[in-house]
């Protein structure tokens, strides 16, 4: 039985959603039914059922609003993971591309050394650091760009539909290199993951990003194009757009670690354009 935490986020409903369709035993909780940083409630919740598995999709994740709010990003981020560990179930950790200062032109292996940038960044990475130095059992994958086609959720994929059906022009960053990836594909390798049995090793980490990389412009035309929309986009620098906290401007993850699972993820063009429903 595995326990899933941040069940009402994107990554959190693609994650239930695709258990339930494939008939894998799980309790889906959202921040109202289980806080992560509530250590009672999370002892009473392993007290009342057996799981196997935690997959923590639970997340503070707003980068610039934590910029005014480090305490709750680190409580969420970096303590919520921690409490969860300590149970002694093993944990299926999501992390962050954010870790890393984007000073590279390569793709970041799991190993190269982190840099975060911005307040999220430090408290994700304080949430790797007490997850990797605890001697738990499980992983923590890194991922990138998350998105979800499903209407509601709130990401950059959302906010560009909206947008480009309202308005003629959009001017999008065009100097920061990401690689996009839809919230279903990232939910399919975690069960993948999960059935391979690899969260009964100790705690290391795994990327997994749909596989290329663009920038925020690219992937808004993408969206657009896909969309049948006529809105005309204008790249433009980060400088004139700035925000409250500052992010990487290349943070391509190197896929290497997930060859030994067999998993392939697909290009983030084709898990744009093609539908999802083969997950
Ligand atoms: N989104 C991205 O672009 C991106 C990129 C790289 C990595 N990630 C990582 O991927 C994971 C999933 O992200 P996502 O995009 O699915 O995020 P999301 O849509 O913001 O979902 C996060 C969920 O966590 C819940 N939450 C917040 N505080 C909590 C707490 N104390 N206890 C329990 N639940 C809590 C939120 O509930 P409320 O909404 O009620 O606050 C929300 O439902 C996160 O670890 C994130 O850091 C995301």
């Amino acid at each position: 039985m595995i326990l899933i935490t941040g069940a009402s986020g994107q990554l959190g409903q693609a994650l239930t959603a695709l258990c339930q369709r494939r008939g894998i035993a799980c309790r889906a909780y959202s921040r109202q039914q289980l806080d992560i940083c509530n250590q009672a409630r999370v002892k009473a919740c392993f007290d009342l059922e057996s799981f196997d598995c935690v997959i923590n999709c639970a997340a503070y994740t707003a980068v610039d609003a934590a910029e005014n709010d480090p305490q709750t990003a680190f409580a969420v981020n970096a303590e919520g993971p921690r409490i969860l560990a300590k149970s002694g179930v093993p944990v299926i950790h999501v992390s962050t591309d954010y870790v890393f200062d984007g000073k590279s032109s390569l793709p970041y292996g799991t190993d190269a050394p982190v840099n975060p940038l911005s307040v999220y960044g430090r408290s994700k990475r304080a949430g790797e650091t007490a997850l990797l130095s605890g001697g738990f059992s499980g992983l923590i994958v890194r991922t990138a760009w998350l998105y979800s086609k499903k209407a509601g959720s709130r990401n950059f994929y959302q906010t560009i539909r909206q947008l480009a059906s309202k308005q003629n022009n959009l001017r999008v960053v065009n100097d920061q290199i990401g690689a996009p990836t839809l919230v279903d594909d990232l939910a399919k390798a975690l069960v993948s993951l999960y059935e391979q049995k690899a969260h009964l090793k100790p705690m290391r980490l795994l990327h997994f990003t749909n596989a290329g990389s663009g920038s925020w412009y690219d992937f808004a035309c993408a969206i657009v194009r896909h969309l049948d929309l006529s809105c005309c986009i204008e790249p433009i620098a980060t400088s004139d757009y700035p925000t409250k906290a500052k992010r990487p401007s290349y943070s391509v993850l190197s896929l290497d670690s997930l060859q030994s699972y067999a998993i392939e993820p697909r290009h983030w063009l084709t898990a744009l354009t093609e539908d999802s429903s083969h997950v």
